[in-house]
């Protein structure tokens, strides 16, 4: 392996290339005043949403939200990882990267990346492992799939016995900590460890960047569990990761549609047979993050259930879910399959073309809308078609306002027999096209806590740092985001000479990376006078952590008592408060 390379190459990098050269070569950009904007190519849209700002080395999408700097960009955009588009962006500066030397066993690798590295360890063992597992191979033959397609979804094979991943992890014991945690390996109440996974067929889980962050295993007999899952961890969450995403985003740069399937083999199947959009959840119902998701990536998805109850319940649930975020321009279908076939048994027996045309020509969503509702009522009676109103009143409330809810409403006239003028009224109260204005964006200052208005103003002006005069005086301050502030002014003291873009960087990785790059791109009202406002922020912040030291005191002084140098301070507390007393 080579070694790490350092942060301080990293921020020069970023110096010196330009994000909008790097992004204008791949997504041609447009200039639209201090910025410059695109159509963003991480998601689908008519008009551009997209923005890259060369001031902050940093683009955005204010679509989607996808966000970052130059390396990040190439990562998402072009697949690459992170040392990969590092190698890149210095290649077009003329730079070498240089490795930090390995400095040997005793110093264990930042936190931050472990879960990842166990992950990919464990990924790249059980692949290997599958070129030696003859039983593996051969259910996976059996099942239809061939070497190239196992390799597209990097499909892998956990050896029966107890250890074989546990040997191959080593001794370390953070890192047999973190394979705990993340459900590789299992704790016995003796302390000793074995496989979770054993004897499986793996189907490695990626994020959008094609991180392994979970896996599912199948038996290959008739044994149960059929199929066994990595638990939550704090990299995988099922209620937002589809099984394929990341796989088919990489077969086509341009998706229109997904299709969502239930199992990991039907998405597997698909592509076998060159249907290569197909997404799966992870044995959970669909959440309203995965339909986030979803149209996020594509203006249209098509969900696949079995024909049965279970299906029809299913699929009305992700209905339910799809309501909110149907804006115009995006569609829902639903492919009801016959009884007792999956998409797998099914694209086997009728073939891609036959399986092509049924997901392009299956039933919209407004059409099982309205089904589903008519079973429930007698639309010969009069009750009835009062009751299909009442029944659909609150599930039509969660369309945006759009030509399709108002065709939607047209639509249950026709069913109610009203006119649409009134149903209008009875859905919608009296202000039928009023529906919640889009939340505006507001500015930074107003309202908003002294930690964000700080950190806010020092993203667009890091030199802003140099103003904060005594970072005692906030940094015990009891409030979220204060050690973030703290740790951001004490970076820049160092390195007042990073942008934006090159500010982020320091946080790859972490969590709060994503508050940090929400904030910057936060709209800011005054383009003067920040530094100002930035230190009266800071001033509040003092104040702010003299008033819960005061109380602190206050309440020990009623307790244990004080100390003499409490007293004092407290005395000092006191008298900064109050001058006149
Ligand atoms: P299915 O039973 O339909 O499996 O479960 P499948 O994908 O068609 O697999 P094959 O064809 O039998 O190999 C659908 C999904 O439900 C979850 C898995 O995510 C699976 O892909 N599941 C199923 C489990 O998590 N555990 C189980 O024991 C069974
Ligand atoms: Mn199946």
């Amino acid at each position: 392996m080579t070694g790490r390379i350092p942060q301080s190459f990293i921020d020069e990098l970023l110096n010196r290339v330009d994000i909008v050269e790097v992004i204008d070569a791949r997504v041609p950009l447009k200039k639209s005043g201090r910025e410059y904007s695109a159509c963003c190519p991480f998601h689908n849209e008519k008009t551009p949403s997209f923005t890259v700002s060369q001031n902050k080395q940093f683009y955005h999408c204010f679509g989607c939200g996808a966000h970052g700097s130059a390396i990040g960009f190439l990562m998402d955009y072009e697949h690459f990882e992170f040392p990969e588009a590092i190698e890149e962006l210095a290649r077009g500066v003329g730079l070498d990267v240089p490795r930090e030397a390995d400095s040997g066993d005793h110093q264990a690798p930042p936190q931050r990346d472990s879960h990842y590295a166990v992950l990919e360890r464990a990924d790249r063992f059980y692949r290997s492992q599958l070129r030696d597992a003859g039983s593996a191979v051969e259910y996976l033959k059996k099942r239809g799939l061939s070497g190239e397609i196992a390799g597209r979804y990097g499909l892998g094979y956990a050896p029966a016995g107890w250890d074989a991943l546990t040997r191959e992890l080593g001794g370390d014991r953070h890192t047999q900590e973190i394979a705990v945690e993340l459900g590789l390996l299992v704790r016995r109440d003796d302390g000793g460890l074995y496989d979770r996974f054993r004897d499986r067929v793996m189907f490695p889980i990626r994020d959008r960047r094609g991180r392994t962050i979970g896996f599912g295993g199948r038996v290959m007999g008739d044994e149960k569990p059929k199929y066994m899952n990595s638990p939550e961890s704090p990299v995988f969450h099922k209620g937002q990761e589809l099984y394929g995403l990341f796989e088919a985003r990489k077969a086509s740069q341009k998706l229109e549609r997904l299709l969502v399937v239930e199992g990991y083999m039907d998405v597997v199947a698909l592509a076998q047979f060159g249907i290569s959009n197909a997404v799966a959840t992870l044995g959970t119902a669909t959440t309203p993050e995965h339909l986030e998701r979803l149209f996020r990536t594509v203006p249209e998805v098509v969900f696949c259930f079995d024909g049965d109850a279970a299906g029809r319940r299913a699929g009305w649930r992700a209905l339910e879910h799809a309501l909110p975020v149907l804006k115009d321009g995006r569609e829902a279908r639903f492919l009801f399959l016959p009884d007792g076939e999956d998409p797998d048994s099914l694209i086997r027996r009728i073939g891609y073309q036959a399986f092509h045309e049924q997901t392009v020509d299956c039933v919209p969503l407004s059409q099982f809308f309205y089904a589903t509702l008519s079973q429930q009522v007698d639309t010969r009676s009069v009750d009835g078609r009062a009751h299909l109103v009442e029944l659909a009143r609150p599930l039509l409330q969660k369309l945006p306002d759009s030509v399709f809810r108002d065709l939607m409403l047209n639509e249950l006239g026709k069913h109610s027999g009203l006119p649409v003028a009134q149903l209008t009224a009875r859905v919608f109260g009296n202000a039928p096209a009023a529906a919640a204005p889009a939340p505006k964006r507001r500015p930074v200052s107003s309202g908003r806590s002294p930690v964000r208005v700080a950190i806010r103003l020092l993203l667009e002006q890091p030199e802003l740092s140099g103003c904060v005069q005594d970072l005692n005086a906030f940094r015990d301050l009891d409030m979220p985001g204060v050690d973030l502030l703290t740790e951001l002014v004490e970076m820049l003291r160092e390195h007042p000479h990073l942008h934006t873009a090159g500010i982020l960087e320091h946080w790859r990785g972490r969590p709060e990376e994503r508050h940090l790059a929400q904030l910057a791109v936060m709209p800011l009202e005054v383009s003067d006078g920040l530094q100002h406002e930035f230190e009266g922020a800071i001033q509040r912040l003092a104040e702010q952590r003299a008033a819960q030291r005061m109380q602190q005191l206050l309440s020990l002084d009623h307790g244990t008592g004080l100390t003499d140098p409490e007293k004092q301070e407290l005395k000092q507390l006191f008298a900064a408060r109050h001058p006149m007393l």
